[in-house]
């Protein structure tokens, strides 16, 4: 069964994400992924100051660095959640990112953003680093309008799926583009080695 991981990219005091991952986590493991969520809290990194990853590659300088990469590196592929910050991605996620190189390379990344423009700006955004990191970046993402985020938070229930209705094709769309990607990658990545 293929790994994806679904990577919660924000970390502030009362995060939306909170209500977008159970819902993406549960679709994901609807489609027979293997799902399981990364989240960023779990991972407090300091600023980055190293040498390059892409030139070190796994010798890492410290154990919460090491641990967060060896977490990607199980994983055939990876669904981002994602805020957007003054029109860009949060620090706390491209910074993770900077920490990190190899783990990511040949391998899926999908995007579900939200906020004014549904993330539209962040997730294109991620979609160039992502490019740098040698990873396919889907086409098929899930936009949240501020129709779907308001009701979802005012709905008390975290667990409600149904104020997501709206994009669940978006979702399920999502999931059959990886579904894809991740087949072809990981054969393609299995034949190197
Ligand atoms: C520092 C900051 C900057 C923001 N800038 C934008 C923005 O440029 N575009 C946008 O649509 N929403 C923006 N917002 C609103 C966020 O979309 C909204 O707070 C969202 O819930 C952030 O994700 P999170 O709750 O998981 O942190 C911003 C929020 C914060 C905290």
């Amino acid at each position: 069964m293929a790994k994806i991981q679904v990577i919660m990219g924000t970390t502030r005091t009362g995060r939306f994400n909170e209500r977008v991952s159970p819902w993406v986590l549960q679709r994901l493991k609807d489609h027979r992924f293997d799902a399981e969520l990364l989240d960023l809290r779990d991972y407090p990194l300091p600023f980055f100051d190293q040498l390059p990853p892409s030139v070190t590659l796994r010798n890492y300088p410290t154990a919460d660095i090491a641990r967060l990469g060896h977490k990607l590196d199980e994983a055939d592929g990876f669904v981002i959640l994602t805020g957007e910050y003054n029109h860009g991605y949060p620090a706390v996620l491209k910074n993770a990112i900077d920490h990190t190189h190899i783990e990511w390379h040949r391998k899926p990344v999908a995007y579900v953003g939200w906020g004014g423009v549904g993330g539209a700006r962040v997730i294109e955004q991620l979609r160039l680093v992502a490019i740098e990191l040698e990873m396919a970046p889907l086409r098929n993402a899930v936009h949240i309008l501020p129709e779907v985020i308001r009701p979802a938070m005012q709905s008390k229930d975290p667990t409600d799926f149904s104020v997501f209705e709206p994009i669940e094709p978006k979702l399920k769309a999502l999931a059959d583009g990886l579904e894809w990607w991740v087949r072809a990658l990981a054969t393609a990545r299995a034949a190197d080695d």
